[in-house]
């Protein structure tokens, strides 16, 4: 998530914060199912999806736990739509669930660690559709009204009831309701972002939720919200250590909306503190409106790109993508920390550009910009001047690095991506170039 005071690279920050007042540069880090497919209060509605089986679709129809989606459902020319082309594309990828990715290696190594834990206790869902509705994604897990993550400038919007979740936390309230008390929901998220070698608008989190009944605590002669947090606690050091090995670990207070108290959890590795995930005793009052007001829980969500990018040395976040053999040869099933071997080093090239901006420049829609015409051969979008003038004007100057993960870049495509940036820029987001 992208708040302006966050500086560590996770995906983490984008609930940090409670309101608005917090933009830029940090990462921010929420059914459709088999099991929800029939009831699921998402808004994709029933009828739509009716209509898209007897129409042949002009482009792909994706299938993914059990609905079909047409690309017309997902990204539309509509003012409350800001899903565009390259987001549609990554819907049904699934990397968390192909076993010889680093991804879906992580997420088995994961499950290994709860199931021999926790005797197998904890259910897994891998296949929750991504699309959800405002009300699971913000209001369920009690988002406020005005949080910045809940923007068009930070979340894509289908409609303005539905969006692509920006979080796993999107099934939490859903399935404390539907009486799951030990789960893990993983699942491909999506968030407006800036870019760099960290950041990708589509990445993957792991949610995790445990509910404790009365006789847990009470045993234990602590209250209920202190034994949560100690039991939660012992978890995630525990799995930390099975993934890292005896790292150095620190836990950091923090903010959610949806847990109280809520904590980070940061590794030291390779000389910087590195925030992992996010966690906490889940608000009374979502287990209250799930008619579990006598328990207490807890709720953790990870960032499984951070965690790949770290323990198997992966340099770029957009390498998790690539079809090139070169890349995913290298990974293999129950094979957790394999070193990836960067298969060569092309040379990046950057254009920098200056332009005027009006009130409703964003950063965020500048990059998707640059994504819609360079896709993943654009690296990194900087900010590297910025000034206003006497008349009040203000001016921005970002650097666009190019680099693709596979081959070297000719000049002449460079210019020909820089080209097209510079005219979309001005076309739809009406800079005035200088
Ligand atoms: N949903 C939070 C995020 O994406 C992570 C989180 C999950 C924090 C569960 C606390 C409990 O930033």
């Amino acid at each position: 998530m992208n708040t302006p005071m966050a500086i560590s690279a996770t995906h983490f920050t984008l609930f940090h914060k409670t309101s608005l007042l917090f933009h830029k540069r940090c990462f921010r880090s929420f059914t459709f199912s088999t099991p929800f497919s029939s009831s699921s209060s998402s808004s994709l509605s029933v009828q739509k999806l009716g209509r898209q089986k007897w129409r042949q679709p002009v482009v792909s129809v994706l299938e993914i736990g059990g609905v079909k989606i047409g690309k017309d459902d997902v990204v539309r020319d509509d003012p409350t739509n800001n899903v565009p082309d390259t987001i549609f594309s990554k819907l049904g990828m699934q990397l968390h669930r192909r076993d010889q990715h680093p991804i879906g290696i992580l997420k088995n190594a994961i499950y290994d660690y709860f199931d021999s834990n926790y005797l197998n206790k904890f259910e897994k869902f891998d296949h929750l559709c991504p699309i959800v509705s405002v009300k699971e994604n913000f209001d369920d897990v009690l988002v406020p009204a005005d949080h910045v993550s809940r923007s068009y400038n930070d979340t894509y919007y289908i409609d303005a009831q539905t969006v692509l979740r920006c979080h796993t936390s999107a099934h939490q309230a859903e399935l404390l309701r539907r009486g799951h008390t030990h789960f893990l929901v993983t699942g491909d998220v999506y968030r407006r972002d800036s870019i760099d070698s960290t950041h990708y608008p589509v990445f993957h989190q792991m949610e995790g939720v445990r509910v404790f009944s009365p006789d847990d605590w009470e045993a234990s002669g602590m209250d209920a919200t202190s034994y949560a947090a100690g039991d939660l606690k012992k978890c995630l050091e525990g799995l930390a250590c099975q993934l890292f090995g005896s790292v150095e670990m620190r836990w950091v207070d923090t903010y959610f909306p949806f847990t109280n108290p809520s904590f980070e959890l940061e590794i030291y590795f390779q000389e910087k503190w590195l925030e992992v995930l996010g966690c906490g005793v889940t608000e009374q009052e979502i287990l209250k409106r799930s008619g579990k007001n006598d328990n207490v829980a807890w709720a953790f969500g990870l960032g499984l790109e951070r965690l790949a990018m770290v323990l198997f040395e992966i340099p770029d976040i957009r390498l998790f993508w690539s079809t090139d053999e070169r890349f995913t040869s290298q990974f293999s099933k129950g094979q957790l920390g394999v070193k990836f071997k960067p298969f060569s080093k092309f040379p990046p090239c950057y254009k920098d550009m200056s332009f005027w901006v009006n009130d409703s420049f964003t950063e965020n829609n500048l990059c998707e910009v640059v994504r819609g015409v360079a896709g993943d051969l654009v690296e990194e979008v900087q900010l590297i001047d910025n000034f206003t003038n006497e008349k009040g004007m203000t001016s921005h100057c970002y650097r666009i690095a190019y680099r693709s993960m596979e081959r070297s870049l000719t000049d002449e495509e460079i210019n020909q991506l820089q080209w097209n940036v510079r005219e979309q820029a001005q076309s739809k987001l009406n800079v005035v170039l200088r």
